[in-house]
């Protein structure tokens, strides 16, 4: 049996696992990198401890298997960030040590995080994060978890949700696509911005 339910700081240690477990276009990165949990400090990890009215945890009879994380408010969230989240990991993984260039590009985005330009959050304030391990895709999980954030959203009364995904992602961008979303910019690395209005 599937069942969802919110997520708690509890939740990290699964959390990390299963971004890990799938954060290659959806496949698993961790040979990838020397420290792949880098994956979900980044873009799993604070929005659970930001706001985790907004975190959904997909749990079958194995454990947890999925998530969705979001925030309702991306530039609050990228200020929290600054004064509660990237000091401690900056101290961990000061910015010049030896690595994998891989590596290398998540410690740079922890020393320089990337702020979301307004043209994006004016329309789009939220965004979110979605990451179901195998076992779990493909039954209609990934509708009902965006389904049950815009639902949360619009009670508040956010505008509209927004996501990035790499652009070799083809079947996260596919399903994206399907539940309504559409692109909104393109960035340097071939990454694609994607964004739903929530009228
Ligand atoms: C991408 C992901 C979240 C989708 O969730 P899912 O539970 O597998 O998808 P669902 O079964 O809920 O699909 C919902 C709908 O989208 C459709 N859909 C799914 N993938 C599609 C695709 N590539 N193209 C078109 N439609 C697609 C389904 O047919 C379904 O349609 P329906 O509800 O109208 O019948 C999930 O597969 C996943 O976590 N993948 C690995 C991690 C990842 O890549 N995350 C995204 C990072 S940006």
């Amino acid at each position: 049996m599937v069942s969802l339910r919110a997520g708690t700081p509890a939740d990290l240690p699964d959390v990390v696992a299963i971004c890990t477990l799938t954060g290659d276009d959806g496949a698993d990165a961790s040979a990838r990198y020397d420290e792949p949990e880098l994956l979900a400090a980044i873009w799993a990890a604070p929005h659970l401890l930001a706001d985790r009215s907004l975190c959904t945890i997909v749990v079958d009879d194995e454990g947890p298997a999925g998530y969705l994380v979001a925030t309702a408010d991306t530039a609050a969230f990228e200020r929290w960030c600054e004064r509660m989240w990237w000091p401690t990991l900056r101290a961990r993984h000061p910015l010049h040590a030896p690595r994998r260039d891989r590596d290398q590009g998540l410690v740079a985005l922890i020393h320089a995080p990337e702020a979301t330009p307004a043209s994006i959050t004016g329309p789009y304030p939220a965004h979110l994060h979605i990451n179901l391990l195998p076992r779990v895709q493909g039954r209609g999980l990934g509708r009902s978890l965006i389904e049950r954030l815009a639902d949360q959203l619009r009670e508040r009364g956010v505008a509209g949700v927004h996501l990035g995904v790499s652009g070799t992602n083809t079947p996260a961008i596919g399903f994206y696509e399907h539940l309504g979303f559409a692109p909104v910019a393109v960035e340097p690395d071939g990454g694609l911005i994607m964004g739903l209005a929530l009228p």
